[in-house]
């Protein structure tokens, strides 16, 4: 018996999605030999104890039932009013579906946007599950590129050539992979792309506390967009809660109720004390959230340092985020080999650019998600693994 198309297709072409760096690295530790993980985005650090308590003390005060598909008034109250104080658009319930996560709030706009067939833009390089998302919507992925040489902006004369024949543009800063954030000269862009070819815009803003520039602008705040644009959330990363599974997007209020028919045939919503410690992170836990920023903020500043001074491994500073992506072109060598080879060598595992789409070939991305001390070492070594690998092949810059 044969699997619909749907699903077959989720995956879409090609072969290698670069895990298998992942894969070994876990082989290699169970097997007893010392490895530094840098692959996976998920936090090293606990999620604050007062959060945990306030899921448990919700499950034992009884919020254990259904609870309203599209997420409790209460906290969808508190994400408005979040959203409009940090942005400065008017924003009420009537915009807020609360998701299972970032990503159902990626599929959810995605579902209430596009027609099978409809082309979804990207920017490359991009989060692992855009293109398949975009799929199992029914759309069309196309991708727009993002060069490292303009600090892996999404190049804006693609952009609009691509425009005509789509119907929904994806982006998303602090960006995972690159850890860049859009300038204002890129939002406006974008923004006169959207406007002059009537796109939606789909702005990921999952990393919105973690800018280190400290002027993080929502796409959906940039004048006239408010209409056309659906910002996702979620406190999987600002709150260290990705096993909650709570996150929600904002956008205009057909679209909050388009999500509610779809929650309503799929998920059915989201845990009651789930959605009771999410109110509680909101609303009581700004330590916690500046904490975690203060964290990946120290981290970026220590792998800059790491790389300073040196030609061979090169990192674009990253704006936010939690990911630092290393230039390694100067060793000849593909991101999936550098990757490999270091992996075997030095027990440091790290992310092919590949993995993310073609604009970050020859780069390879690590998560900073492991304890300053080991940080500063597996980037250190990894540092001089390049260095010493283009100098044995005579490529080295000096
Ligand atoms: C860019 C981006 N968007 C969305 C997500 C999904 O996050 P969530 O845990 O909220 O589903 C991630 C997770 O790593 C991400 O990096």
């Amino acid at each position: 018996m044969k699997l619909s198309n749907r699903i077959l297709g989720i995956n879409g072409p090609g072969g290698s999605d670069g895990w298998e760096v992942y894969y070994r690295a876990r082989e290699l530790k169970a097997a007893g030999q010392p490895v530094i993980n840098l692959t996976v985005g998920d936090h090293d650090a606990p999620t604050d104890p007062s959060i945990v308590q306030a899921l448990a003390d919700s499950a034992a005060a009884g919020s254990t039932k259904y609870t309203p598909v599209q997420g409790k008034p209460e906290l969808r109250r508190a994400i408005a009013a979040r959203v409009q104080a940090r942005t400065g658009v008017p924003t009420t319930i009537d915009n807020i579906a609360v998701t299972n996560g970032g990503q159902a709030a990626l599929f959810s706009a995605l579902m209430c946007l596009c027609d099978p067939g409809d082309t979804a833009l990207f920017v490359d390089p991009y989060y692992a599950t855009y293109p398949g998302t975009i799929r199992a919507a029914g759309a069309t992925p196309l991708t727009i590129p993002a060069r490292p040489e303009t600090h892996f902006q999404p190049d804006l004369d693609k952009l609009a050539a691509a425009a005509p024949k789509a119907k929904v543009l994806l982006i998303n800063a602090p960006n995972n992979p690159t850890g860049v954030s859009y300038s204002a000269e890129t939002l406006h862009g974008i923004a006169e792309i959207c406007q002059k070819h009537d796109l939606w815009l789909i702005s990921d803003e999952v990393y919105e506390t973690l800018d280190w520039r400290g002027d993080f602008q929502s796409s959906r705040a940039v004048p006239g967009m408010a209409d056309r644009t659906i910002t996702l959330g979620s406190l999987s990363k600002s709150h260290v809660m990705t096993g909650f599974r709570l996150g929600w997007l904002v956008g205009p209020a057909d679209v909050a109720e388009g999500v509610l028919n779809l929650t309503t045939n799929t998920t059915y919503g989201l845990a009651g004390f789930v959605q009771d410690a999410g109110l509680f992170a909101i609303t009581k836990g700004d330590a916690a959230q500046a904490a975690s920023a203060a964290l990946y903020r120290r981290r970026a500043a220590l792998a800059v340092e790491v790389f300073q001074g040196g030609n061979t491994i090169t990192l674009t500073p990253p704006d936010g985020g939690m990911f630092a992506m290393l230039d390694a072109r100067a060793t000849r060598l593909s991101g999936q080999d550098f990757a490999h080879r270091l992996l075997d060598e030095t027990g440091i595992a790290v992310m092919p650019g590949e993995s993310f789409g073609q604009s970050a070939a020859g780069h390879v991305r690590a998560a900073l998600t492991v304890d300053d001390e080991n940080l500063r070492d597996a980037l250190q070594r990894l540092r001089e693994f390049g260095e010493t690998f283009a100098r044995e092949k005579g490529h080295s810059h000096g």
